[in-house]
């Protein structure tokens, strides 16, 4: 398994290109199979995760051409040939269960693994399949599996969520754009990526309004077309920089992120003593030799804090002054990290969803383990500013969500060298 060697040394400097929205692209690729002609999304984040998504559409019958390295990938579902994904799909990749609507949607009928918890907690998929049922399908989980049917095609709903999901709403659109009739979906999710979302559905023919507030409308269509969609910027990806920008004390143009969609981030940073400017091609984040301030944080469905930026936060707060209270209410076990930032000098106790996170002067390299996405990241900021050299064992994690990390750190100055696992 690769490991990551990082030197703490100083400021980061330079400009960052921000790229697609992994969770974005996820759900995207998801609706290619609703669409009878080829979806070409451009701005396409290289990840682990993006392309196994494409291993997975590909073998549902998709037609994937997406060269490696390359930002346009190219989907035509003329046909779906299997409405099968297997366990060992779904286990690897939760995302991947998003395939379960549209199949449904299109064919009438599909049986898919139930994806499981995963590190950050039980994350089940209850409001995912009660929207299907409303919206008539059959469901019934068998062998650890969900078999799905609406032979006569599904039928539009007033779905009202009883708590904010983002999966969920996601999931109940992709599924409703093909129903007869209307669909409305209350409290739904109001992250940039449904907006984002339904502005691809649109796109190739849904009649989606309201996506980005709590009350969506979706008109049912007999079916789906083709186009073209550019892939919003990641705004997790670039709140991460922002955060690693402010912890070394540099001055980081982030180029394509998108203030409007990290107002509860920007607000956290300039109480920390960061300075955020936000212009119409990107964000600068600087902090000229101030000192970090302590400030809480409380993680909330969008415009709320977000949970993906939680772990990364706690690692600027490690170095500010005074004490932070993070509150983590999205997962119940999204605290991983703590032990490990322990590990290079930070001082954080949990209390079940709390974290104490009492700054410390500084903190020092070690060997550190990561166990989701989001916690290496926060290990990587914490490197950047510790003093002498730090391992980030399991980067696999990394690679799931982070476009060429390295890259575009190192181009700002940081010391980060990849090692391979049999170094
Ligand atoms: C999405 O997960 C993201 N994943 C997560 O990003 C993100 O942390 C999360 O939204 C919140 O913003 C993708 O988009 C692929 P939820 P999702 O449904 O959709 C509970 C990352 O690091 N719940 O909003 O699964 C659930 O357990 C990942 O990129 C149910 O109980 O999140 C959680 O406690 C991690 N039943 C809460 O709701 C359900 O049917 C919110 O989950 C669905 C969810």
């Amino acid at each position: 398994m690769d490991r990551l060697s990082i030197l703490g040394n100083g400021p980061l400097e330079g400009r960052i290109p921000i790229s697609g929205a992994k969770n974005s692209a996820l759900k995207l690729m998801a609706a290619a199979l609703l669409c009878e002609q080829p979806l070409v999304l451009t701005g396409m984040p290289n990840l682990a995760d993006t392309r196994f998504m494409a291993r997975l559409l590909q073998s549902l019958g998709v037609n994937v051409e997406w060269p490696t390295g390359e930002a346009l990938c190219r989907m035509h579902a003329e046909s779906v040939t299997s409405t099968i994904a297997p366990y060992d799909l779904v286990r690897k990749m939760r995302a991947t269960f998003n395939v379960l609507g549209p199949l449904l949607a299109r064919v009438g009928h599909a049986t898919v693994s139930l994806p499981g918890g995963c590190a950050i907690g039980a994350r089940p998929v209850d409001l995912h399949l009660k929207a299907f049922e409303a919206m008539g399908a059959d469901i019934v989980i068998e062998e650890g599996y969900v078999k799905a049917a609406a032979l006569r095609g599904l039928k539009g709903a007033h779905i009202v969520f009883p708590f904010v999901s983002v999966g969920a709403t996601e999931h109940a659109m992709l599924a409703a754009v093909l129903a007869q009739g209307e669909t409305i979906l209350e409290n739904a999710a109001c992250e940039p990526e449904i907006a984002d979302l339904a502005n691809c559905l649109n796109t190739v023919g849904a009649k989606i309004t309201g996506a980005g507030t709590p009350t969506i409308h979706i008109k049912g269509v007999a079916k789906l077309g083709g186009g073209r969609y550019d892939v919003i910027a990641d705004r997790i990806e670039a709140g991460t920089y922002a955060i690693a920008a402010a912890a070394t004390g540099g001055d980081v143009f982030l180029e394509g992120a998108r203030g409007e969609d990290m107002g509860a981030l920007i607000d956290s940073l300039q109480h920390a003593g960061v300075t955020v400017d936000i212009a119409d091609k990107g964000i600068r984040i600087r902090r000229d030799g101030k000192a970090l301030q302590a400030v809480d944080i409380d993680t909330r469905p969008h415009p709320g804090f977000p949970t993906d930026l939680q772990a990364q936060f706690m690692a600027l707060m490690t170095i500010a002054n005074g004490t932070s209270t993070i509150r983590e209410n999205i997962f119940e076990n999204r605290f991983m990290h703590a032990p490990e930032l322990n590990r290079l000098g930070a001082d954080i106790t949990v209390r079940g969803s709390e974290a104490i996170v009492r700054g410390a002067p500084k903190l020092h390299g070690a060997q550190v383990m990561a166990t989701d996405l989001r916690a290496s990241v926060s290990l990587v900021i914490a490197a950047l500013v510790a003093e002498g050299e730090t391992m980030v064992n399991r980067v696999y994690h990394l690679d799931r969500g982070f476009e060429r990390l390295e890259e575009k750190l190192g181009r700002c100055g940081a010391k980060i060298r990849r090692l391979d696992g049999s170094a």
